[in-house]
């Protein structure tokens, strides 16, 4: 079963290849996330974990997500992360992840992805988008092949400096960016709504016609760069830059 998360579409991307490759179910966390629900899953086929990466390691709501489910019949646990850089030593966390839910770890495939996090760095043109998704594409059907013949994965292994951004780094980053205090909503906007739809925390709501942020969002970025009026920017950083979103 592949089991993914995602905010802006990439991990979807790859996850549905995975899924076409291997034959196998398709399961989306966001919507169980956002109807409050955990999962009960049931697979006789290996887990296929997919989702990017924030702050260095796999999003905090994700792991909380694979925590609280149920997980019966296979035992081997596959992750994949899209990245738009690296994913430091985002390894070590899930490692501990899989003792804990009685997994046995297969490896984890780095992915790089086009950017999303436009609130800090921004997203690349669309050539460079294409090429890199064609490449992620490869990427992803390779992994496909090995986790269909049962092999562990092979992985680059982090050095000191993974370790310290997938420690240090993301606690600051949790702590100190992510946030929703900077998001605002400018006069393009047109009252559709979608920005609350598409909020998988339920961290917007729409009053008189205008978004409002809550206080609980993860910085999925779902909400900029879905708006289909470009009518929400993050402090000034994001003003002029290219929303990135995959259908
Ligand atoms: C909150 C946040 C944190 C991110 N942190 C990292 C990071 O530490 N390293 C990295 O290479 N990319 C990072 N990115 C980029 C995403 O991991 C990358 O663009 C990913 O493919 C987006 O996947 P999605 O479209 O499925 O949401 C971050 C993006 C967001 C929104």
């Amino acid at each position: 079963m592949i089991i993914y998360f995602t905010g802006t579409g990439n991990s979807r991307f790859l996850a549905r290849k995975l899924a076409a490759a291997l034959g196998d179910q398709l399961v989306s966390a966001p919507e169980l996330i956002k109807r409050g629900e955990r999962g009960k899953f049931y697979s006789e086929k290996p887990w296929v974990f997919v989702c990017p990466t924030y702050g260095w390691q796999i999003p905090r709501i994700f792991r909380s997500f694979i925590d609280d489910s149920e997980f019966d019949g296979a035992k081997d646990a596959y992750f994949v992360m899209d990245c738009g850089s690296g994913v430091g030593d985002a390894r070590k966390g899930i490692i501990e992840l899989c003792a804990a839910k009685g997994f046995e770890f297969k490896g984890l495939a780095e992915i790089k992805m086009p950017e999303n996090y436009i609130a800090v760095f921004s997203a690349p043109d669309e050539n460079t988008a294409e090429k890199l998704l064609r490449i992620g594409e490869k990427k992803a059907l390779k992994v496909g092949e090995q986790i269909r013949a049962g092999e562990t994965l092979q992985e680059k292994r982090p050095g000191p400096l993974g370790s310290f951004l997938s420690g240090p780094v993301n606690w600051g980053f949790y702590r100190f960016t992510i946030g929703d205090k900077k998001f605002r909503v400018t006069d393009k906007c047109i009252s559709c709504g979608q920005c609350a739809e598409n909020c998988m925390v339920n961290n917007i709501t729409m009053e008189k016609g205008r978004p409002v942020w809550h206080g609980g969002c993860i910085h999925c970025m779902a909400c900029i760069c879905r708006c289909p009026a470009e009518a929400i920017e993050y402090g000034k950083h994001s003003v002029g830059l290219r929303r990135y979103y995959l259908d």
